[in-house]
């Protein structure tokens, strides 16, 4: 049980972050680690404790886990962004592999029990068969999934080395409020701006596996309670990029035209559906269903469009 312990939330001002904060506050003291690169720091509830901290620096983040003398760490933080990590690889390898070499080597002689990494559907690369179950082979074609596999390995390394308790898991597309970035929010925000066309990069034949943020929170707080290893999590249920497509126009703008632009990008995987069985045996099981979450997220862009500076 999480209850009354000091807990770090890595990248904890970010998208997923903010919502396992939000989920420990008031049970557990709980400080968000962030650089706000791509997190906002309104994403965080008061009773949240925030320290402005650079993964890539060990130092500082050593000071941290010191200072507010952590049990358990979710370390969320990362460059979270496959064409970012095609960009910039050197800037996805000092946040993602060095910054996770960072945070399990800071928690070396101190009171940390276990970390918690978000991994990525990344690290499997394109698939040989599917649903994609925990034992698939490893073959990251991006430099996002290489650094996210590198990782995981140490942490499992450390956890044999050291004996810090490690569990990872392999989040396939999660998506819900305070994600202001990739399909569905680019979907909505072009349907918004143009009601009458939708343009759609790739053939809309990808295959993804979504899970709503709540649904995956539930398997992060599963799995720093009673896991160990590594876990896949998403919705279970494969939904093509046509299907997502399909829906945000019917709900938002059915007199739309659907335009597919047929190229896909560098590192871009074609097909990811996850086999769930393994953290299905924690109790987890996806509540949301993917029309209401796509509603809820639809809801989420009115609201904010509504605020100033979104
Ligand atoms: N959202 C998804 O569908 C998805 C899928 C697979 C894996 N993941 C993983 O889940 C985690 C969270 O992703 P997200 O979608 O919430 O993205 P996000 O960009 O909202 O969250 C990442 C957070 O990390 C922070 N950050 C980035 N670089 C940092 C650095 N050098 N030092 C400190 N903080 C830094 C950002 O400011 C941000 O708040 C990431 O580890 C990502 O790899 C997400």
């Amino acid at each position: 049980m999480l209850k009354g312990k000091n807990i770090l939330v890595t990248g904890g001002a970010g998208f997923i972050g903010s919502h396992i904060v939000d989920r420990l506050v008031g049970e557990c003291t709980v400080t968000a680690l962030d650089n706000l690169s791509t997190g906002k720091e309104e994403n965080l509830p008061e009773d949240a404790i925030f320290v402005k901290c650079d993964l890539s620096d060990s130092d500082a983040v050593k000071k941290v886990i010191r200072d507010a003398d952590i049990d358990l760490i979710f370390h969320i933080g990362a460059n979270a962004s496959v064409p970012h990590s095609v960009d910039h690889p050197r800037y996805d390898f000092d946040t993602n592999a060095l910054g996770t070499f960072n945070v399990i080597t800071a928690c070396l002689n101190s009171d940390v029990e276990k970390v918690v990494y978000a991994s990525t559907a990344a690290v499997y690369g394109e698939p040989v068969r599917t649903p994609i179950d925990e034992s698939h082979q490893l073959h990251p074609i991006s430099p996002y999934g290489a650094s996210k596999l590198a990782g995981e390995r140490y942490g499992f390394a450390f956890e044999e080395t050291y004996g810090i308790a490690f569990a990872a898991i392999r989040i396939f597309n999660t998506y819900g409020p305070r994600q202001p970035r990739y399909v569905m929010y680019d979907f909505i925000h072009k349907l918004r701006a143009n009601p009458q066309f939708l343009e759609v990069l790739g053939t809309g034949e990808q295959i993804r596996d979504y899970c709503y943020v709540s649904d995956m929170v539930d398997g992060f707080v599963m799995v720093a309670e009673r896991g160990s290893g590594v876990y896949n999590a998403a919705g279970g249920h494969p939904v093509s990029i046509k299907e997502l497509a399909n829906l945000m126009v019917s709900v938002i703008s059915p007199e739309a035209t659907i335009q597919y632009g047929g190229k896909t990008w560098a590192g871009d995987v074609n097909t990811l559906y996850a086999d769930i069985s393994r953290i299905r045996g924690l109790g987890f099981e996806p509540k949301v269903g993917f029309e209401d979450g796509v509603r809820k997220m639809i809801a989420w862009f009115e609201e904010m469009g509504q605020s100033p500076g979104f």
